[in-house]
């Protein structure tokens, strides 16, 4: 017996393959099960998909929401565009295993949230808040490098020792023996800044034995880009541990026009390699205002800041040229402080979304009040506008990036596509209509053309009606 059966669909299975006409059930476990039109058995509950699209629930391969997805279970934001499973702990900052042993956390930690937010000293303290709070979204975990060197290092602004090697080993290993996918750094960040390749390399040696990725917030994605991108894949091969460069992007204006140079050299490197990237159909990154990326040669928008809220939502520009101070001052007495910086050639985006080996992940920050529209648009924006209007590859290949491609690279059991035995992760959506309606100026607004989303088998989002609730797991390695 089948709990819902779904028929008439364009069925895209998630492994970038054109659309089949298949009939799809769900067993009472909340798998997936496969028929020719006609074959099929009894179901609970019958749904004439009318011809739209089915596709594996998509999978956000670069989030933030690790505290989030406990605090807002529903996750919204999320759930409205089709995501059924989030990657959290990216840019080497994890909301586990961590003890804060400082008045607040480190930056970038605290993108993931306040002092009182950091309460999961080990992964599995971690794994069982997620599984309390039972979010609507499954959730899988990367351990951060930075978070692990604020455990150990008083002072983040130098290299770790042997002694704090050798503790934030131990942390690591028994994450990953506990469920943890991999290894996650941020080595652009000032906190991570001062750790030398060695440290990494330490640290990925115990990544190899757990089957774990290694993704990356690489050291610069500015001039040096090539040099960072050559660190990673030294590291990552030293551990011979998959390697995934985190929103792949050439940024500052310097930089622009240099994505196809980027795009032959990793291809080049992934000869001998094995390697993925993600990246957010944007040509604005987002993340704490860092005065290293204040320029006047793009915009810079300010989403919040600690002693100015007031000043939220203007342009650093207009803040300065008001207090009468250089861009770096403004920034300086803004700070701590979020932005959005309009630091891309939407050309290079577009040539690095394209790429094969491009997965789509949101990079999304929950807990800006003013948030990027990436956090509530990205998987619509991929399918309306690149995929649809602009034509920049099809859909099954855009499909392909959201899910198959996805849970290969990160190695996420039964999830990614629609297959007999799969888990039951769906969404139904209309492909003449998906779009992203989240903008700058508005951008916590759900996206249009998303029908149906369900989790394990439970329907958890229905647009435009209340959906049964939440159905997502953690997902553990092994
Ligand atoms: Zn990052
Ligand atoms: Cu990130």
């Amino acid at each position: 017996m089948y709990q819902t059966l779904i028929l008439n669909a364009q069925v895209l299975d998630g492994s970038g393959s054109s659309a089949r006409h298949i009939d799809v059930a769900i067993s009472d476990t909340g798998k997936l099960s496969l028929f020719p039109p006609g074959n099929e058995t009894a179901a609970g509950e019958t749904i004439d998909a009318d011809g739209l699209c089915l596709a594996p629930g998509f999978i956000d391969v670069h989030t933030h929401d690790d505290t989030a997805v406990i605090k807002n279970p529903e996750m919204e934001n999320k759930i409205s565009q089709g995501v059924t499973t989030v990657i959290v702990g990216n840019c080497g900052i994890s909301a586990s295993p961590v003890s804060l042993n400082r008045d607040e956390p480190p930056n970038p930690m605290n993108l993931l949230g306040e002092r009182e937010d950091f309460l999961y000293p080990k992964f599995s303290d971690y794994v069982d808040a997620v599984r309390k709070a039972r979010p609507s979204v499954n959730v899988a975990a990367l351990i951060g490098h930075t978070s692990l060197r604020s455990n150990h290092l008083a002072d983040l602004f130098r290299p770790a020792n042997t002694d704090e090697i050798e503790a934030m080993r131990k942390e690591l290993r028994e994450s990953l023996k506990d469920g943890a996918i991999g290894l996650s750094s941020g080595l652009a960040y000032d906190t991570a800044y001062e750790a030398p390749d060695t440290e990494v390399k330490a640290l990925i040696e115990e990544v190899a034995e757990s089957g774990g990725v290694y993704t990356t917030h690489m050291r610069t994605e500015f001039d040096q880009i090539i040099n960072a991108i050559n660190e990673s894949f030294d590291i990552a091969k030293h551990g011979r541990v998959p390697l995934i460069i985190s929103h792949l992007k050439c940024a500052g204006a310097a930089n622009w026009g240099r994505s196809s140079e980027v795009l032959k050299h990793v291809e080049k490197q992934a000869e001998t390699h094995k390697f993925a990237c993600d990246c957010y159909p944007y040509s604005a990154s987002s993340s704490n205002l860092d005065p290293k990326q204040v320029t006047d040669k793009n915009d810079i928008f300010i989403t919040w800041s600690r002693p100015h809220p007031d000043q939220s939502g203007k342009l650093l520009a207009e803040i300065a040229e008001e207090w009468e101070l250089s861009l770096l001052d403004a920034a300086y007495k803004l700070m701590p402080a979020g932005a959005v910086y309009h630091c891309m050639s939407e050309e290079d985006m577009q040539k690095i979304l394209s790429y094969d080996r491009t997965m789509i992940g949101s990079d999304g920050l929950p807990e800006d009040p003013f948030p990027h529209p990436r956090l509530w648009g990205t998987f619509p924006r991929v399918l309306g506008r690149y995929c649809r209007d602009l034509n920049l590859f099809d859909l099954p290949a855009a499909i392909h990036k959201m899910s198959g491609l996805s849970g290969t690279e990160f190695g996420l059991k039964e999830r990614g596509f629609i297959a007999d035995g799969y888990k039951a992760d769906l969404v139904l959506f209309d492909p003449k209509k998906v779009r992203d309606v989240a903008t700058y100026e508005n951008p916590k607004q759900h996206s249009e053309g998303i029908q149906k989303v369900w989790v394990n088998g439970q329907l958890s989002y229905s647009s435009g009606e209340k959906a049964n609730g939440r159905a997502g797991e953690c997902i553990l390695r092994n």
